[in-house]
């Protein structure tokens, strides 16, 4: 399976809704001046500047060399590491972990819920939103008819997600020794820019597994069937919605 090639700058310029969705999620954190924080998938660092305005010390963490890089650019006063979700430790323990629109990516769930609770202060919190069960699910639909009708592919043999419903990720949590003080399930349409090319570009920022082993025409074709396809569901007015549904938690570390 090919990897996610991230694309920092495209992603800055095209889908800066990721982090501006993902400040409300950064106001149930409520950062305290003082408290260290780990931003678990900080992409290009944005939340976590913004964090680190409560007077709070964050640490962004990122699976992609690239993002983190950008993020060093763009925030030079702030400490930023490249690591695995579903495998770090650190020697001095985090008040909290936080994390907005990356858990999705990381579907060994157990190792990383494992990884944020022995990194967590007892007591600690980890505050997380990410793609809940059904999250996207008319894009995906649409990709899926396409690979089988047109390329004989199952679509699911690709697929790089994650998207629990809340009771399992609830009772992941739980079994890991945290509490579960709040945790929602909710729709949140969610435009995409580019207008017709909405489709177009979501696929091509975040849809490189999918397309393994496909010439650049193959994998252009591939993406016009998906947009028409997705066009019932997905098109309003002047532009596609991508159907997110979003699972945010706040849970605490108990001894
Ligand atoms: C999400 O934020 O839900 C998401 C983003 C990219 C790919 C899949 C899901």
């Amino acid at each position: 399976m090919s990897e996610q090639v991230w694309k920092p700058y495209e992603y800055d310029r095209q889908l800066s809704f990721v982090s501006a969705y993902g400040k409300g999620v950064a106001e149930l954190l409520a950062p305290q001046p003082g408290e260290r924080i780990l931003d678990l998938g900080c992409g290009t660092g944005d939340l976590a500047y913004e964090i680190s305005a409560s007077g709070a010390h964050v640490t962004g963490m990122d699976y992609s060399a690239e993002m983190i890089e950008r993020a060093k650019g763009k925030y030079p006063g702030l400490t930023f590491m490249v690591g695995d979700g579903e495998n770090f430790a650190t020697e001095t323990p985090y008040d909290a972990v936080f994390s907005n629109a990356a858990l999705h990516w990381m579907k060994d769930a157990a190792s990383v819920v494992r990884s944020v609770y022995n990194s967590l202060k007892p007591g600690g919190r980890f505050v997380a939103e990410f793609g809940g069960l059904g999250n996207i699910d008319g894009i995906y639909q649409a990709l899926k008819s396409v690979f089988a009708n047109y390329y004989g592919i199952d679509a699911d043999t690709r697929n790089p997600w994650y998207y629990p419903s809340l009771g399992q990720y609830a009772s992941l949590l739980e079994s890991q020794g945290f509490r579960v003080h709040t945790a929602h399930h909710f729709d949140r349409p969610t435009k995409l820019p580019e207008g017709k090319d909405g489709i177009k570009h979501w696929l091509l920022q975040f849809g490189d597994h999918f397309f393994a082993g496909f010439t650049v025409e193959e994998k252009n074709e591939a993406i016009d069937h998906i947009s028409q396809a997705a066009q019932k569901a997905l098109w309003h007015k002047d532009s596609f919605y991508g159907d997110y549904k979003r699972l945010r938690v706040f849970a605490e570390k108990v001894v």
